[in-house]
């Protein structure tokens, strides 16, 4: 924040910073256990980026508010600044009894600056501090998971460019449906996936609010003033209330709730993958670099890519519900119950982005699909029976009756072990007089996917314009 050079002596040089941070109403030190118990060190450290940046917002503001001078706020963002490269460097270790992040920066600010570091504390609490760290943190990480959904989308697009003519069997209830053109069935997926980007959109307004000023409770009687670090940390609205401000992680359970929802649509093309890589579905094959093998079976190859993230979904699901867990019995305003928040959140964060970008890796080059296998696939069943029922009613004939007639059709083929196509015009005719020769374009699979024109449909210039605004969505 501050490039002017001041002396910053060495680091356990000056400056006798309290073994413990605690005021002397305390007479002995915490059992080792208890402390390593309490200890949150281990993995708030991962804010510590966040925690500076907090701090030398806070600082500059204790400074333009005239609660310290200009040359004491520069000498500890100097201090700042100076752990920032010892902690980039991986010169700073704090360890269990710095107790936190918070704790481990003012403890070697102390050291490094001496007495004046025990002023960055000056109107704040670790309490709106700890809000104001996590917030900054999950902004962040909110912006990195965007640009991976964006990958992901592209990697959708991309491959439903190419198969805009690929037909694959539909389904319901994982039984033959109707056919539908591969590229929509894959930007299916692209819809899920942009409503994700949305979600973290709406859901960053309520990250990136501060709390910063709130104090322990209840705010503080310093002059200071939270819009200016509030400005200077990008934040863009404040907290109205301080009980509320510390003691709120709403916007932590929607995140989880926005990840789990990443994770359902991961898991479910990670399920589709895994069927369609089997020897029964045969639809897809995988490619080496994003497969794996078995210790034993020496034919075999494995989806694990899938199956990890399918099985991964489990643990952002169960981060969600712990923060609900945590959340529901607290009483105002900050408990220590809050220091759990954050392992689920960096877990959640971790897992979201290794997924999307195993997924992403895993869409762009890892699959073949089985384009003659597909073609025979829907050629082989009675997925087009919808449109021999559709045939006769556009001729006059009560879509419910036509819909029983073609039950007795299919029933009979299915008695003499016949397709739809098979049956010869003389056969058809005996159903319905309706019946003329144009029925067999009618029912091949297709014209059954080409005619499926309306809006949001599988047919081809359906198709081709949503592959086509999908990409302009993503250039945009
Ligand atoms: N490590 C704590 C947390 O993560 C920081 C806040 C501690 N506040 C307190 N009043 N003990 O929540």
């Amino acid at each position: 924040m501050t490039s002017s050079s001041s002396p910053i002596p060495p680091a356990h040089d000056s400056g006798s910073p309290d073994p413990k941070l605690w005021s002397q109403r305390f007479e002995s030190a915490l059992n080792p256990v208890i402390a390593a118990f309490n200890a949150s060190i281990h993995f708030d450290i991962a804010l510590i980026e966040y925690d500076l940046t907090g701090s030398q917002a806070h600082v500059q503001m204790l400074a333009h508010t005239g609660i310290i001078s200009q040359s004491e706020a520069d000498t500890i963002d100097q201090g700042l600044e100076t752990i920032r490269q010892e902690y980039r460097q991986g010169q700073f270790h704090p360890g269990t009894d710095a107790e936190d992040v918070h704790f481990a920066v003012e403890n070697r600010l102390i050291e490094l600056i001496g007495n004046t570091g025990k002023k960055l504390h000056t109107g704040r609490s670790r309490n709106d501090q700890v809000g104001t760290d996590i917030r900054l943190y999950l902004h962040d990480q909110i912006q990195h998971i965007q640009t991976l959904i964006r990958s992901w989308q592209w990697a959708l697009v991309n491959l439903a460019q190419d198969h805009v003519q690929t037909l694959i069997p539909g389904y319901t209830h994982l039984q033959r449906a109707q056919p539908v053109s591969l590229a929509h069935h894959l930007l299916a997926y692209f819809e899920m996936a942009e409503r994700d980007w949305q979600r973290l959109r709406e859901i960053d307004q309520r990250v990136n609010v501060s709390p910063l000023g709130l104090g322990a409770l209840a705010g503080t009687p310093f002059p200071i003033d939270r819009q200016y670090t509030a400005d200077q940390l990008g934040f863009v609205d404040l907290y109205r209330n301080s009980l509320d401000g510390v003691s709120d992680r709403d916007f932590a359970i929607e995140f989880l709730c926005a990840a789990s929802l990443i994770m359902v649509h991961l898991s479910r093309i990670s399920e589709e993958i895994i069927l369609w890589a089997s020897e029964e579905f045969g639809f897809v094959k995988l490619k080496d670099s994003c497969a794996t093998g078995s210790s034993i079976m020496p034919q075999k190859k494995n989806p694990d890519i899938p199956e990890l993230v399918r099985g991964k979904s489990g643990r952002v699901f169960g981060h969600l519900q712990s923060l609900l867990v945590v959340m529901k019995g607290l009483p105002l305003a900050y408990n220590k119950d809050l220091q759990e928040d954050k392992e689920a959140i960096f877990d959640g964060v971790i897992t979201v982005k290794a997924c999307l970008e195993a997924m992403t890796i895993l869409v762009m080059e890892g699959l073949v699909f089985q384009t003659t296998r597909l073609e025979s696939a829907v050629g082989e069943d009675f997925s087009n029976a919808t449109d021999v029922a559709d045939y006769l009613s556009k001729k006059g004939v009560p879509f419910r009756e036509a819909y029983n007639i073609v039950g007795l059709v299919v029933k009979t083929c299915l008695s003499q072990g016949k397709l739809l196509k098979d049956l010869t015009i003389e056969e058809w005719q005996h159903f319905h007089p309706q019946f003329s020769a144009d029925i067999y374009k009618a029912i091949s699979p297709r014209q059954v996917v080409a005619v499926r024109k309306s809006f949001g449909g599988t047919g081809f210039t359906q198709v081709q314009n949503a592959l086509e605004h999908a990409q302009s969505l993503l250039e945009a």
